[in-house]
C-alpha cells in the first residue's frame, strides 16, 4: 500500500465535521468487512470523539454497519478503572457502546492494572487479534501541544520502535498512560484525525503550515503506511488557507 498525500476536510462547524467523519468510517468499515470480512478499528479518547460515536450509534447511523464484525480497541487508556470519569473506556461506553443495536467486540485496556502490566497484555492481544496487515482505521485526536494518542512532546515512548503498546508517565498530567506506539500508529491502513474548536487552531497552524523538521511534534511524527485524513471544524483551521469542504 503506497503512502498518499494527507487530505484535509474543512467542514463549517463540529456537527458537520462528525458527520463527515462518520460517513468516512462507515465507508472503511464496510469496505473492510467486504474484503476481509471484519473492520479492527481503534478508538480515540478525549472529548472531541464523543459526538462522534454518539453519531455512529443513533438510530440515524447504527444500522450502516455491520458490528457484529467490528473490533473495537483504544488508541489509549488513562491508568484507571473503566468506572472512572477519566477512563476512555467508559466515556466509549456510555457514547457509543450503549447505544449499538449489536455488540461489536470490544478490546480495552486494562487501565486498572499496573500500566506496565497493562501495556504488555494489550501487546499481547494486538498480536494475537490484528493481522500483520494492522488496523484498518485509527481514529486520534490532537491535543493542544500536539500530542495524539498519549504520545506527548518529549516523551521517550515517541522513541519506541519495537514494543506496540507502552504504560508512561506523564509528569504535566501527573498520571499514567497506557498507549499505541509510533510504529503501530504508522502501520494503519487509515488515519483519521479529528480536531474541533479554536483551542486548535494553532497547533493545527504548526502542523500544516511548518517545513522545518527539527523537533516535530508528535502528530508531525505520523506517516501512516495507507492515507492520514484530516478532519476539522472552521474554527481549528481559522489561521490555514483552506476551501471549506461542503456541510
Ligand atoms: C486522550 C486522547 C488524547 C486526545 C487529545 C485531544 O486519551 O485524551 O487519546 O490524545 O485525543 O488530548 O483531546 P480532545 O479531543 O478532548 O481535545
Amino acid at each position: 500500500m503506497s503512502r498518499s498525500a494527507p487530505q484535509l476536510h474543512v467542514l463549517p462547524d463540529q456537527a458537520a465535521l462528525f458527520h463527515a467523519a462518520a460517513a468516512r468510517v462507515l465507508e472503511l468499515g464496510a469496505q473492510a468487512i467486504a474484503e476481509r470480512g471484519s473492520f479492527h478499528l481503534a478508538l480515540a479518547g478525549g472529548t472531541t470523539p464523543q459526538g462522534l460515536y454518539a453519531l455512529l450509534s443513533s438510530a440515524e447511523l447504527a444500522g450502516r454497519l455491520d458490528w457484529a464484525k467490528v473490533h473495537l480497541y483504544f488508541g489509549d487508556e488513562r491508568g484507571v478503572p473503566p468506572e472512572h470519569r477519566d477512563s476512555n473506556y467508559r466515556m466509549v461506553r456510555e457514547n457509543l457502546l450503549a447505544h449499538l443495536p449489536v455488540a461489536p467486540q470490544v478490546h480495552r485496556i486494562a487501565g486498572e492494572l499496573p500500566p506496565e502490566q497493562a501495556a504488555a497484555d494489550y501487546a499481547a492481544l494486538l498480536h494475537k487479534q490484528l493481522s500483520a496487515a494492522g488496523f484498518d482505521l485509527i481514529l486520534l485526536g490532537l491535543g493542544p501541544d500536539g500530542h495524539i494518542a498519549s504520545l506527548f512532546p518529549g516523551s521517550d515512548a515517541l522513541n519506541q520502535r519495537k514494543q506496540p503498546v507502552v504504560a508512561d508517565y506523564v509528569p504535566k498530567l501527573d498520571s499514567w498512560r497506557i498507549t499505541l506506539t509510533l510504529p503501530v500508529l504508522n502501520h494503519a491502513r487509515h488515519v483519521i484525525l479529528l480536531v474541533s474548536g479554536a483551542h486548535k487552531a494553532d497547533v493545527l497552524r504548526h502542523v500544516l503550515h511548518n517545513i522545518s523538521h527539527a523537533n516535530p511534534l508528535p502528530v508531525e511524527m505520523l506517516r501512516p503506511k495507507g492515507q492520514l485524513e484530516w478532519f476539522v471544524d472552521a474554527q481549528a483551521a481559522r489561521h490555514i488557507e483552506h476551501r471549506a469542504d461542503p456541510a
